[in-house]
């Protein structure tokens, strides 16, 4: 049988890396060096109930005061614990600027602009959705979807931008605050009314997940392997609406528009995990558009692992083909309209 080239971290060798190209950061988890025993994944328990994850501007009062509540008790933890807030955004630090090496290689790891994009992101909100809903004990705790592809969606969801919960975030560019609508291909200000901005986002829609989307490279990025060196070609969504979001939300006053705007800082602030279950949704509004016929049965891209500490602070191998079902993973979408599928621009 040939050789797998499924990508995978050595977790003891962790070093310092490069946040911009002027800026070298430190998000080793502390005492790396030491070998640490890990468990293979296993599905959560059937019976338990389903977390459905449900549009943002839809919460209401109770659901935000328990996200709010999960969110300060996680930020009140020390950085030793690896649920802590700071610890968990360090994880998006770890594998997107290279600063795990890969198994058997001395080459550095980054998932970014690579078919490891959408399951490895899959895998990090899984795991700080179920640490977030374990602190207020609470089993069906669910993360809010930022559902910026329907009009209802476009701004930045009411509680983010409440000075007076956990969700806000200084680090911002506060012109884009509501009422302003997201601009999903943002490059820079356009200057255009709210209605123009709503079509031009759902024909920018139709093309990232329809008509630039029919190859499976196209909407998952390029393949990457064991020892063929960084790919880098991201699929569309990754490209925009992801990367586009990323830096429209940054602070227009930091070099990198900090922190969204930058990997190392992307996950400090708590819109990048509503960002980020939107981002979990439509990759299978994707494949469920392409009847699962586009889906990649590489055995390189199934095997490839990562290793993220669960709610019991049980450090946990998780591949690529652990996370393909999210029936199996215990959360839902509520269902959301396909407002851009009938606008071919
Ligand atoms: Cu790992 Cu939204 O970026």
């Amino acid at each position: 049988a040939a050789k797998s080239k499924a990508i995978g971290p050595n977790l003891t060798a962790c070093h310092p890396s490069y946040g911009r190209p002027d800026l070298l950061v430190y998000c080793c988890p502390p005492g790396f060096e030491s070998p640490l025993p890990f468990v293979d994944f296993q599905f959560p328990n059937p019976q338990s109930h389903v977390r459905v994850r449900r549009p943002a501007h839809l919460l209401d009062q109770n659901d935000i005061s328990k996200y709010n509540k999960a969110l300060s008790i996680m930020k009140s933890l020390p950085y030793d614990d690896p649920r802590s807030f700071a610890r968990q955004a360090n994880l998006h630090c770890l594998f997107c600027t290279g600063a795990y090496e890969q198994q058997n290689s001395d080459t550095p790891l980054s998932i970014h602009r690579t078919w490891l994009f959408f399951p490895w992101h899959r895998i990090m909100i899984y795991f700080h959705e179920r640490i977030l809903g374990s602190l207020i004990g609470d089993d069906t705790f669910a993360l809010p979807v930022w559902t910026w592809d329907i009009p209802e969606g476009m701004m930045i969801p009411n509680f983010y931008v409440n000075m007076n919960l956990s969700f806000f975030h200084p680090e911002r560019d506060f012109s884009h605050f509501p009422p302003q609508m997201a601009d999903l291909d943002y490059a820079t200000e356009r200057h255009i009314s709210r209605e123009q901005q709503i079509d031009t986002n759902l024909a920018f829609m139709y093309t990232q997940m329809v008509s630039g989307a029919r190859k499976t490279e196209l909407f998952m990025g390029c393949a990457y392997k064991a020892n063929e060196g960084y790919c880098n070609a991201p699929g569309t969504v990754e490209r925009a609406p992801h990367n586009t979001l990323h830096t429209w939300i940054g602070s227009n006053l930091n070099p990198g528009r900090e922190d969204m705007g930058k990997f190392y800082s992307a996950a400090k602030d708590p819109i990048f995990y509503a960002h980020h279950s939107n981002i979990d949704r439509l990759w299978d509004v994707w494949r469920e558009i392409q009847e699962y016929q586009l889906d990649i049965k590489d055995p390189d891209w199934l095997d490839s692992f990562f290793f993220f500490y669960d709610e019991n602070l049980k450090l946990i191998r998780v591949k690529v083909r652990d996370v393909l079902d999210i029936t199996k993973l215990g959360y839902s979408y509520e269902e959301v309209d396909r407002p851009w599928l009938n606008k071919r621009p």
